[in-house]
C-alpha cells in the first residue's frame, strides 16, 4: 500500500442554504478544495450523502455531481453509511489512492436537509436506524440517543449540567469558525431552558438540521510535494468497523464497538499510541455521542468524559481539545457532509491555518464519525509533515 496525503480542502458556509442546490453546494466545496490543491482535473470522485431522495428527490448523486464539476467521464460514486457516508467515502478514497488505482482523487460530502419540514427530516434520518424494531415504532435520533443518555447518566451519576457543558463547549468553539452554522455561545442554563426533544436531551444538546458541503483531495505522498501547493497532511491509520443497527441488541448502551473497534484499527495501522494525538473531532450528534465515543475509543476512562466538558478538558487550551471545529453541534451536521469536515478541520490544524482555533503545535489529529447509534464508525489519524 502507497503513503497518502491530503493536499487540498474545501467546504461551503453551513446552515440553512435556500439560494443554493444540492449540486451548487457540492460544486461550490470541490472547486475551492481544487483551488486549495492547485489542480484543475481529478481521476475519480467519492460523495458521501446519506439520502438525496428523501431530502431533494435526488438519487445517482455521484454522476450527477461529476458532470456539474466538469469532471469528464470520471468513475464517481456516491457513498451511504448514514450520518458516517463522509468519513466512508473518505475511506474509500484514500483505499483508490493507496492501491495504486489512482493518483488523484476528491473525496467530498453533501446533504441539503432543509428542503423538506422538520417531520419530513426526522422521518428521512429515521431511516438509519432499525426500521422493524425501532423507527416503525415511533422513535426518533434524539428518543434513542436519550436512552443512551439515561442508562450513562444513571451509571455514573453525571448530571444535566455535565451534559449540557459538552453543548457550552462546541458553541464557544463554534464561536471562532466563520464556516459554522451557529456562531454563537451559549450558557449552560440556556440549554437546561431550551424545549426539552427527548428527556434528558433538551434542543440545545442536540445537532440541527444543515446544508453543507465539504471535499478534500487526496494524492500519494510521493507526489504530494510536487503536486500540492500547500503542506500535505499525512493519513497514518484508516479504521472502519459496524454494530448492530438496533439498540436492543447491545450488551452496553453506552459503549460504541464500533467506535472501538475502528479506533483500535486506525492506532494499529498508524502505529502510535492514544497519548500522542493533539486534538479530536468526534461525532457529537448529541451531547451524550460525545461522551460515549470519547470514552469507547480510551481517550477517558469510563465515566470520565462525562465530566470532562464541565472540567474544561476537551476545551481549546485543555489537556485534549476536542471538536475545536464547534463539533456537529454548532458548526452544522449536514449528515453525508460531516464526516469530510471533520477532516478539514483536522488538516487546518495540522497545516498550522486554523486561525483563532489553532491548537497550539499540533501534530496529530484524529477523526471519529459515525452512523445511526454507532451502527458504523470511521476513524482517521492524520499527522503534519
Ligand atoms: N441547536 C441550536 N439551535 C437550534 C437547533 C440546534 N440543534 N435546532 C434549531 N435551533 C434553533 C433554530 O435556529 C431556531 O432559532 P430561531 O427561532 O432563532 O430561528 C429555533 O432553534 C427553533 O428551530 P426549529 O427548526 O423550529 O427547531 P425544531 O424544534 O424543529 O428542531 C431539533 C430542533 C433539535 C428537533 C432538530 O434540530 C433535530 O431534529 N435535530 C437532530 C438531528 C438529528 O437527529 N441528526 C442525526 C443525528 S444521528
Amino acid at each position: 500500500m502507497r503513503e497518502v496525503a491530503v493536499i487540498g480542502i474545501g467546504m461551503t458556509k453551513w446552515g440553512e442554504c435556500w439560494q443554493k442546490s444540492l449540486r451548487d453546494l457540492f460544486v461550490e466545496a470541490s472547486l475551492r478544495a481544487m483551488d486549495d490543491a492547485g489542480l484543475s482535473q481529478i481521476e475519480s470522485l467519492y460523495v458521501g450523502c446519506m439520502s438525496g431522495g428523501l431530502f431533494n428527490g435526488q438519487e445517482h448523486v455521484g454522476p450527477l455531481m461529476a458532470d456539474y464539476l466538469g469532471a469528464g467521464p470520471i468513475p464517481a460514486v456516491r457513498v451511504e453509511s448514514a450520518c458516517a457516508s463522509g468519513g466512508v467515502a473518505f475511506r474509500q478514497a484514500y483505499m483508490e489512492v493507496a492501491s495504486g488505482m489512482s493518483d488523484i482523487v476528491l473525496a467530498g460530502g453533501v446533504e441539503k436537509m432543509t428542503d423538506v419540514d422538520g417531520s419530513e427530516a426526522t422521518y428521512a434520518l429515521g431511516t438509519a436506524a432499525d426500521q422493524e424494531y425501532e423507527s416503525f415504532h415511533g422513535i426518533t435520533f434524539p428518543g434513542l440517543y436519550a436512552l443512551i443518555a439515561k442508562v450513562y447518566m444513571k451509571k455514573y451519576g453525571i448530571t444535566n449540567q455535565d451534559l449540557a457543558s459538552v453543548a457550552v463547549k462546541n458553541h464557544a468553539h463554534g464561536v471562532k469558525n466563520p464556516n459554522a452554522q451557529f456562531q454563537r455561545a451559549i450558557t449552560v442554563e440556556e440549554v437546561l431552558q431550551s424545549s426539552m426533544v427527548a428527556d434528558p436531551l433538551h434542543l440545545l444538546d442536540c445537532s440541527p438540521i444543515t446544508d453543507g458541503a465539504a471535499a478534500v483531495i487526496l494524492c500519494p505522498m510521493e507526489k504530494a510535494k510536487s503536486l500540492s501547493k500547500k503542506k500535505p497532511v499525512k493519513i497514518l491509520g484508516s479504521g472502519h468497523a459496524t454494530d448492530s443497527i438496533a439498540l436492543h441488541d447491545r450488551k452496553q448502551l453506552e459503549v460504541f464497538a464500533s467506535a472501538t473497534i475502528a479506533a483500535k484499527k486506525a492506532f494499529s495501522q498508524a502505529k502510535i499510541g492514544i497519548e500522542s494525538v493533539n486534538l479530536v473531532e468526534v461525532h457529537d450528534c448529541f451531547s451524550i455521542a460525545e461522551i460515549c465515543a470519547l470514552e469507547s475509543m480510551g481517550f477517558f476512562a469510563p465515566g470520565q468524559a462525562g465530566k470532562a466538558a464541565s472540567q474544561g478538558l476537551t476545551a481549546l487550551g485543555g489537556k485534549l481539545p476536542v471538536n475545536v471545529s464547534g463539533g456537529l453541534k454548532s458548526k452544522g451536521h449536514p449528515v453525508g457532509a460531516t464526516g469530510i469536515a471533520q477532516i478539514i478541520e483536522l488538516v487546518e490544524q495540522l497545516r498550522g491555518e486554523a486561525g483563532q482555533r489553532q491548537v497550539a503545535n499540533a501534530r496529530i489529529g484524529l477523526a471519529q464519525n459515525m452512523g445511526g447509534t454507532a451502527a458504523s464508525s470511521v476513524v482517521h489519524i492524520l499527522e503534519a509533515c
